[in-house]
């Protein structure tokens, strides 16, 4: 696709619920073990809101978070996008909400939603309205807070997400400095009931004189359909995405996936021929965070000076709907904060948690 002006990525973010729920928690709530949670995931702890947290006060905090990187105001934003599953509520829309706590009064906003694969698609969009020339500056969000769309009952579920916010900020470039290099976005709603949440929709039951039915309130889902999905579509979206940049697998440098399982990472990395290295994961400590994922786990290894600056990256997401998609770019942004990124209050206590 030709676009009249380029864009590029100058910001990532994070905004994380304090508490740590760990594999052993867990065993509490449901007849589980920290070795089949590890095992069949890869996921050793997970955040998840406490009452006083939400998904618009951790999509702030994401986005403050980018901003700082980028070394901007939020002012300077023309339009925010929140791809987001689990809003707080049907409206105002999340984006709003974040809109007003950054001061970013000149912007225009919006909630959109695919998911996991959210953070992609939304990225995508971003992109088409700098590469129309509409806005110059585009904070995109991805937050999901699951936790409260769960059934802790349910050990085949709970044990796999989390809640978090990641975010990005994109920027107009000319053409020639481009480093979104190609995307590639995919939807089959024929999927659509291999992972779904009821809740909150119209087709829901009303509370009224029976109340809801605790079957049907949670996230559903056919671990083993989606596990195979997974397992295809991500191939197939690095390979389209890697085309549609005009180059191959073996020029990229990390791919950055979806953190939903370690073993589905790994077998689309080896299918794709991308080696252990190259793999930007951080399942083990965030299990799955949604829309937030694949932003969390590149503001993880950025941190951690995991992956070299400058690089080309293959961000690649799917999940339910079914959606799955992939953004190819070349990453130059570094924090603009320098040294004081790492020794701030909330990086020291992600640390702390972690290691
Ligand atoms: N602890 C202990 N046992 C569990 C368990 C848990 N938390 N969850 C399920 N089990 C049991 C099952 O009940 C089953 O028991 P049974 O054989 O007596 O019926 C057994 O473990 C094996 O279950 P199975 O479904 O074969 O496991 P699996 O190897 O396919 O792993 C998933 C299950 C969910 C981890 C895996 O299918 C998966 O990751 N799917 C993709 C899910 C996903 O990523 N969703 C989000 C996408 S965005």
């Amino acid at each position: 696709m030709k676009f009249a002006c380029g864009a590029k990525i100058i910001g990532v973010g994070a905004g994380l619920p304090v508490s740590v729920v760990t594999n052993e928690d867990l065993t509490r709530l449901v007849d589980t073990s920290d070795e089949w949670i590890e095992t069949r995931t890869g996921i050793k702890e997970r955040r998840i809101v406490n009452e006083t947290e939400s998904a618009t006060g951790l999509a702030t905090e994401a986005a403050r978070d980018a901003l700082a990187y980028a070394g901007i105001e939020g002012d300077t934003i023309e339009l925010v996008i929140v791809a987001t599953s689990t809003p707080d509520n049907l409206y105002p829309s999340t984006a709003c909400q974040v809109q007003a706590a950054i001061g970013a009064s000149r912007a225009v906003a919006f909630d959109m939603e695919a998911a996991c694969t959210g953070i992609i698609y939304a990225l995508s969009v971003g992109q088409q309205f700098i590469g129309s020339g509409t806005y110059k500056r585009v904070l995109v969000i991805g937050v999901d807070v699951h936790s409260r769309f769960l059934n802790w009952e349910d050990r085949n579920t709970c044990i796999l997400f989390g809640d978090g916010a990641g975010a990005f900020v994109l920027e107009a470039t000319e053409q020639s400095d481009n480093q979104m290099l190609g995307t590639y976005l995919r939807a089959d709603g024929n999927g659509g009931h291999l992972l779904w949440i009821p809740n909150t929709g119209t087709q829901y039951p009303h509370a009224g004189t029976d109340g809801p039915q605790p079957t049907t309130r949670f996230l559903q889902m056919n671990g083993r359909a989606i596990y195979e999905f997974a397992v295809n579509a991500v191939p197939e979206a690095v390979r389209q995405a890697t085309a549609a940049a005009g180059i191959t697998v073996d020029d990229i440098d990390y791919m950055v996936p979806h953190q939903a399982n370690i073993r589905i990472i790994k077998a689309a990395a080896d299918r794709l021929g991308i080696k252990k290295e190259q793999v930007v994961t951080n399942v083990d400590e965030m299990g799955n965070t949604s829309a937030a994922s694949i932003p969390l786990a590149l503001w993880s290894a950025i941190r951690r000076d995991k992956v070299k600056i400058p690089s080309t990256m293959c961000l690649v997401g799917f999940g339910a709907g079914l959606t799955w998609g992939s953004a190819v770019v070349k990453w130059t942004a570094v924090d603009k904060r320098g040294d004081a990124a790492s020794t701030s209050e909330k990086a020291e206590k992600a640390e702390a948690s972690i290691s």
